[in-house]
């Protein structure tokens, strides 16, 4: 293996920090990596919020499903899906006068989905640069719950959508790759649905990998764990709720 992928092969995400800050260098150096990523169109459909004031830090760790360790996180960014600024840009353009075109004035929700590929490529790309520099990072998809709030606490306007939060900082302790589940996940030419007997094969598996002491009382395979601990939780209805609500409020005219 080269550097590159011994480093993405030991990459596991980072919750406790070191309260040493990140230095500029870093900084600079991790959000200049994230700026390079693969941008569709080269249109740069995002935006970076760095949380530097410590009393929205103490308040995103509460809105963001309360995980205390968000306000512990030396440096915080949100990646936000951003059209507002083009639709700010076409807004001083004339586009009105441009020939040959079905004119349109909000983006649509295929708007949507490829500036968060945008957001969530840069994101990742922040990740690795920082592994690169010994700094850990955990994603915080919470940042997607509570439209309302976190639109106000962060003064975003229609067309951004807050996609992902990334807490960084210097790992408290040495960190032991997570194990990730990794069969039936790579497909040839088209997709492969598994069979009941395989479904039954992979919940076996995914039970010794992640839960070889068992299950807690009522639970009794991995799919219900999953789907206790996991899909039906309010937490993945309020993702669900505010997502929905970041999607209409993306689709209409300020
Ligand atoms: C979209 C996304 C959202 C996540 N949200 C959270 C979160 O809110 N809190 C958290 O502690 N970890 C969060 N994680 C980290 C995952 O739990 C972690 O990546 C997963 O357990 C695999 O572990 P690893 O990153 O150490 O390999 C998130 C990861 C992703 C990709």
């Amino acid at each position: 293996m080269n550097a590159t992928l011994e480093l993405l092969n030991a990459r596991s995400s980072t919750r406790s920090y070191a309260v040493t800050p990140l230095t500029d260098e870093e900084r600079q150096a991790i959000l200049h990596a994230a700026l390079r990523a693969p941008t569709a169109g080269n249109m740069m459909l995002y935006s970076i919020i760095a949380i530097e004031d410590q009393a929205l830090k103490d308040r995103l760790a509460v809105t963001c499903d309360d995980q205390p360790f968000i306000a512990r996180a030396p440096c915080v960014l949100v990646f936000v899906a951003d059209f507002q600024k083009w639709i700010d840009l076409f807004g001083v353009s004339s586009v009105d006068a441009v020939p040959g075109v079905t004119h349109r004035t909000v983006p649509g929700v295929g708007d949507l989905l490829i500036a968060c590929c945008d957001a969530l490529i840069a994101a990742q790309t922040a990740v690795v640069a920082a592994e690169s520099l010994g700094i850990g990072s955990c994603y915080i998809g919470d940042i997607m719950e509570q439209a309302e709030t976190h639109a106000e606490l962060l003064g975003l306007p229609h067309h951004t959508f807050p996609v992902a939060m990334l807490c960084l900082g210097r790992p408290l302790r040495r960190r032991r790759p997570t194990p990730h589940y990794t069969k039936h996940m790579v497909h040839t030419n088209s997709y492969t649905r598994l069979s009941e007997s395989e479904l039954h094969e992979v919940s076996a598996d995914l039970a010794g990998l992640f839960a070889p002491r068992g299950f807690k009382r009522g639970i009794v395979n991995y799919g219900q764990a999953v789907y206790e601990r996991k899909f039906a939780t309010d937490f993945m209805r309020e993702m669900n709720r505010s997502v929905e609500r970041w999607i209409e409020r993306w689709q209409t005219a300020e």
